[in-house]
């Protein structure tokens, strides 16, 4: 049986006591015909009406941690008891199914309306299913390319959002691509009131500088930014004579918190750089799952802490 029949046999399994209008079923259910009236804002606005918090994880460059962060930052949030969606808004590289092992999941249509169900992700023994997201659900094998120009991906992330029927939510997690091009400004907009910006730098200046870019795309869109956070910072090896632990900044280290000093905009933490990370990203394990007395699991909970301090 797989997490989505679990799923929804335990909340066939629920027993709801609660008044029921018309107008409540309808909006539920997306009612095709009044869906069709409706404007694509009043439809986003109706899909986002139950999602409490809202997180944007973008960087300026690519590469530099942003799914792993997104897709650990929903285990961490789920662990606690929390509902969480993550919607993975890279549309031509969306990572976060491999790093959920969710390969060749398909969301669910819901019939008679122009709505989907968003995949069941892990179930973890506190909560869960996260739901998920992303383009790679669509595509007919992994190795399959989207090669689409800026308003094809745009009317994609426009349709996740307005179509994705996530019901209830404390947080949906948004995985951004890189960059302050058309995907990030696009999704940036649409999701709006209660959203936080959470910026994923690596120490070194290249980095750093872009990073810059995204917090003041932020602020000039009145979005809050909740944070930067240093990933890669640093890499802790024994020494294969004396075991004694060498810390190598392999990228420099302090770019991120320098950035959020001068930008006056809160420092978050620095996760280390760790096989393991890059080893369990790859298996679909997350590191919080698979490493929880890790250096970086410890500097991801702190992380983690000031991020629900900042959105609760
Ligand atoms: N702290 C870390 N230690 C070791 N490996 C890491 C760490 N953070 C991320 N990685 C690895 O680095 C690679 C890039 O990470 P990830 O895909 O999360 O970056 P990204 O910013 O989302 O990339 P893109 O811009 O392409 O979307 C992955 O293989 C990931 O497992
Ligand atoms: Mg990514």
């Amino acid at each position: 049986m797989n997490s989505h029949t679990n799923w929804c046999n335990k909340m066939s399994e629920k027993k709801v006591d609660v008044e029921v209008t018309q107008d409540d079923i309808d909006n539920a259910m997306g009612n095709s015909q009044k869906q069709a009236q409706m404007t694509e804002m009043e439809q986003i606005e109706l899909m986002m009406k139950g999602i409490k918090h809202k997180i944007i994880v973008c960087s300026g460059k690519g590469g530099v941690g942003k799914t792993t962060v997104a897709v650990n930052l929903a285990i961490a949030l789920a662990i606690k008891g929390l509902r969480v969606g993550i919607l993975d808004v890279d549309i031509t590289g969306p990572n976060v199914p491999k790093m959920l092992n969710l390969e060749g999941e398909r969301p669910t249509v819901i019939p008679g309306t122009n709505t989907f169900t968003p995949v069941s992700g892990p179930m973890l023994s506190s909560g869960g299913p996260i739901q998920v997201m992303s383009m790679a659900f669509l595509l007919e094998t992994p190795d399959t390319p989207v090669i689409w120009r800026g308003p094809l991906k745009m009317k994609a992330i426009r349709q996740f959002i307005a179509e994705g029927n996530w019901g209830e939510l404390d947080y949906l997690i948004l995985d951004l691509p890189p960059g302050t091009s058309d995907e990030t400004l696009d999704a940036m907009q649409l999701v709006g009131d209660n959203s936080g910006v959470v910026i994923v730098t690596t120490p070194q200046e290249v980095a750093t500088m872009d990073a810059r870019k995204t917090i003041n795309m932020s602020k000039a869109m009145k979005l809050k930014v909740v944070g930067i956070i240093e990933n890669m910072s640093g890499l802790t090896v024994k020494c294969p004579k004396c075991d004694e632990e060498i810390k190598i900044d392999l990228f420099g280290s302090g770019g991120g918190e320098k950035a959020a000093k001068d930008l006056e905009v809160p420092f978050l933490g620095k996760v280390p750089i760790e096989h393991k990370i890059m080893q369990q990203g790859d298996k679909g394990v997350p590191f919080l799952i698979s490493n929880p007395d890790s250096v970086s699991t410890v500097a991801f909970d702190e992380i983690v802490k000031k991020i629900r301090a900042s959105m609760e």
